[in-house]
């Protein structure tokens, strides 16, 4: 037995290196933004006493820079929360295995999947079967499968899959193979020719399952193009009875099976004998009459289902496009868990959103790199991470409500189930029940029980609502990923995406669990700005139209809105953003980006603040007025032959006509008028150059925002191929802009 004086814990958390020169750099930045306040706020002054207002565009323009710059100086002093503290975990996994190797806690591992079109039934069984063979006591797993597109076809794929995994398991464990999806690891052995190949018995059994795993591969593939279940497969087992009353994803009853439990040993053991983890597809009842309440309301039927089923008390909330890249990550999640001193604390460890299939350069910036390896490092500084909803292990108790008391410790003993005596059929009626929708009438599930209903971003204020109960969460972010999903592959899906999550953080903000109020005293002072960074990604938009289009347009004009590189008060906008562009490329390398991908993500940066923000900023306002409902729009996991062709070699992808490149194209139009034009002016007249040397930074603004909008010109222009901009958008924004540019330089 250990003694008090040489407790060694089993993690430990490191400030990040560069903490305190950021500091320094970011007083210097602020001070900068001081002063642009002032020398706004003073000149208003000097042109409206001294009725120069003409001269100078107006006071309107003036007015409108003024907010602007006072946003930008606001929301970068919000984002200063999630780069002031950042820290870094580490954990000690032997340590746990020496001290609880025996007495480790039952874990449940819930996996969400919506549309078998969108995603494909194959993927979904990889990401359950890599869970299923995590380095871990398997008569302490359970596998839950959430299938709320209620789909023959991935119950099919998940039946196909328990048979396969009576191989796979084994032969993950035997072999100490990684990664432990199927498809992710024959794609890597592929091209690595490993030393244990040389192993006869190895390449054996590898040879069988990889047949077995394509065979398999190729039925569910037939299966989902043809949309239907193969006949044998529906005769041979009873479950596929329970679509017999089925009429669509959105009108059936529950439908749930269990497929390995230790209740049934004969059917639930692998090819070496031993017992599988418990596997169980639930699609919950579907009514037209009762809201579903999206991801939120599966998530929380499965709390209900699992907790008779298997009590575990560990869950894994995990997205069915993110497969475990790490057989050991539930060992990393528990050793922040079984910490003696600090583990009783935490409520959820979250892994970071990683992907499988971004490009070098990210083109669409779409591995949200700076958000996983910069700005959630802070938040954990601050008292923890947000809860993203996919690749997080929570505690039971504080997802079912609990609130957090210092006293409290955690029995990690394992109790025996509930209902022991109960058959599995019984239990699988009793489930049933759990699932229903009439189950949570005049219930506090979706309230004060489970996740949060009524935003499209449930696991962040659920998330928000946990740490507001006192617990705190950890963010743990190892150099070999522990999830890989898909990225987003198309400009427009990028979009949507963004669309979709501002909108729901904004209408967080404005909700009565926002992070503005709610939190107030609830979490630290330090979180509460974090959280409201990325709650207020949405009204961005104004700001950054603002300054994307009147300053070009004025300087058409030959109207001055910024100080001339003469004048002292040039200083600040110069250090800021010599300062800030700097930095955000030191950021950006060593978080492992590149240099081209840091351009695209500051391109992508623009688009969003121009497009998605735009959209959920006006969709909101317009809900509050009792305008349009909420829908949740998936973003498509697969992609066509020439779409990923073009991925691969980083050509945007546009293709399609959408409101949001209208509004792209248009100001990316205009301000290549307004820069041509101006070239134009300076080269024909007398005065050259010299005539804008008191326009500096107009000109270079709006050389800036060309410059970055080039892949625009090529789409609109200069491309043939599918994924061009449509010609008929090229008319429209191309008009706009020219009549916009007209209407200015003319009259
Ligand atoms: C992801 O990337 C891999 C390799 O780059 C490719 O084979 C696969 O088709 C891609 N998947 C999707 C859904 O784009
Ligand atoms: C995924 O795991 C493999 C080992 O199985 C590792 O080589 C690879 O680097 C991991 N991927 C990422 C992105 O960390």
């Amino acid at each position: 037995m250990r003694n008090r004086g040489e407790y060694t814990p089993l993690f430990e958390t490191k400030n990040g290196r560069g903490n305190f020169i950021y500091r320094l750099f970011a007083i210097s930045l602020f001070v900068s933004i001081c002063f642009i306040w002032f020398y706004r706020f003073n000149h208003i002054i000097i042109i409206t006493t001294n009725y120069t207002q003409e001269k100078n565009g107006g006071n309107w323009v003036w007015l409108g820079l003024f907010a602007a710059e006072l946003w930008f100086g606001f929301y970068w002093i919000l984002t200063q929360a999630l780069r002031w503290n950042r820290v870094f975990r580490q954990t000690f996994k032997n340590r746990l295995s020496q001290r609880y190797e025996h007495m480790l806690p039952k874990v449940d591992i819930f996996v969400c999947t919506a549309n078998p079109v969108i995603e494909p039934p194959i993927m979904v069984i990889n990401t359950v079967l890599s869970v299923m063979s995590y380095d871990y006591p398997s008569e302490k797993m359970s596998v839950y499968l959430s299938d709320d597109g209620g789909s023959e076809l991935t119950f099919y794929a998940l039946l196909e899959a328990s048979t396969f995994a009576k191989h796979w398991v084994p032969f993950c464990k035997r072999f100490k193979v990684e990664p432990r999806s199927p498809a992710a690891y024959f794609n890597t052995t592929l091209h690595s020719s490993s030393d244990s190949l040389s192993d006869i018995n190895f390449a054996n059994e590898l040879a069988i399952v990889k047949k077995l795993y394509n065979e398999m591969e190729r039925r569910i593939k037939d299966a989902t193009e043809l949309k239907r279940v193969p006949n044998e497969a529906r005769l041979k087992h009873e479950g596929f009875s329970q679509w017999d009353s089925y009429s669509s994803p959105r009108d059936h009853g529950t439908i749930l099976q269990i497929l390995f439990h230790k209740k049934d040993p004969n059917n639930s053991k692998d090819v070496d004998g031993f017992i599988l983890p418990t596997l169980v597809y639930l699609a919950r009842e579907k009514r037209p009459q009762y809201h579903h309440n999206f991801k939120a309301g599966a998530i929380n039927s499965l709390l209900r289902v699992s907790s008779i089923i298997s009590n575990g008390k560990i869950i894994l909330t995990v997205d069915c496009d993110m497969y475990s890249n790490n057989s050991e990550s539930i060992r990393d999640a528990l050793c922040f868990f079984m910490d003696e001193e600090k583990g009783h604390e935490i409520a959820y460890v979250q892994f970071p959103q990683n992907f499988e299939n971004v490009t070098k350069n990210d083109l669409y910036s779409s591995a949200l790199l700076l958000v996983s390896e910069v700005e959630f490092h802070g938040a954990d500084g601050c008292g923890g991470p947000l809860y993203i909803g996919t690749g997080c292990f929570h505690k039971r108790e504080s997802l079912c409500g609990m609130k957090f008391s210092d006293e409290y410790r955690h029995n990690w003993m394992n109790e025996d189930d509930l209902f022991i005596e109960a058959n599995l059929h019984e239990l699988e009626e009793k489930s049933k029940d759990l699932a229903s929708c009439s189950y949570e009438e005049n219930t506090l599930w979706g309230k004060e029980m489970g996740l949060k209903y009524g935003c499209p971003v449930e696991d962040v204020i659920s998330g928000l609502s946990i740490q507001s109960q006192g617990w705190k969460s950890v963010y743990y972010n190892p150099p070999r990923k522990a999830f890989l999903g898909v990225a987003p592959t198309s400009l427009l899906q990028v979009l949507v995406q963004h669309k979709r999550w501002s909108e729901g953080d904004f209408q967080i903000l404005l909700s009565k669990y926002s992070p503005a109020w709610y939190g107030f005293g609830r979490i630290s002072f330090g979180l509460q700005m974090g959280y409201c960074a990325y709650c207020l990604w949405a009204p961005n938009c104004l700001a950054t139209l603002y300054y994307s289009i009147i300053p070009s347009l004025y300087l058409i004009k030959g109207i001055n809105l910024f100080p001339k590189m003469s004048n002292p008060w040039f200083i600040p906008y110069a250090y800021i953003i010599i300062g800030e562009t700097i930095y955000s490329l030191l950021e950006f390398l060593s978080s492992g980006g590149t240099f081209k991908g840091w351009w695209n993500d500051l391109r992508i940066w623009l688009y969003k603040r121009t497009s998605s923000y735009l959209y959920a900023f006006s969709d909101t306002i317009l809900k509050l007025f009792g305008f349009s409902d909420p829908v949740f729009t998936i973003t498509s996991k697969v992609s066509e032959e020439e779409v990923s062709k073009r991925h691969e070699k980083e050509i945007m992808e546009f293709g399609t006509s959408s409101p949001m490149f209208t509004i792209l194209a248009t100001l990316a139009m205009l301000n290549l008028f307004c820069l041509v034009s101006v070239l134009k002016d300076a080269i024909l007249r007398d005065g050259g150059f010299g005539a804008y040397e008191k326009m500096g930074l107009q000109v270079m603004l709006c050389g800036f925002l060309v410059l970055i909008n080039l892949p625009i010109y090529q789409g609109l222009f200069l491309r043939k191929d599918s994924g061009k901009l449509p010609s008929s958008l090229a008319m429209k924004s191309t008009t706009l802009a020219l009549a916009l540019f007209i209407s200015f330089r003319f009259v």
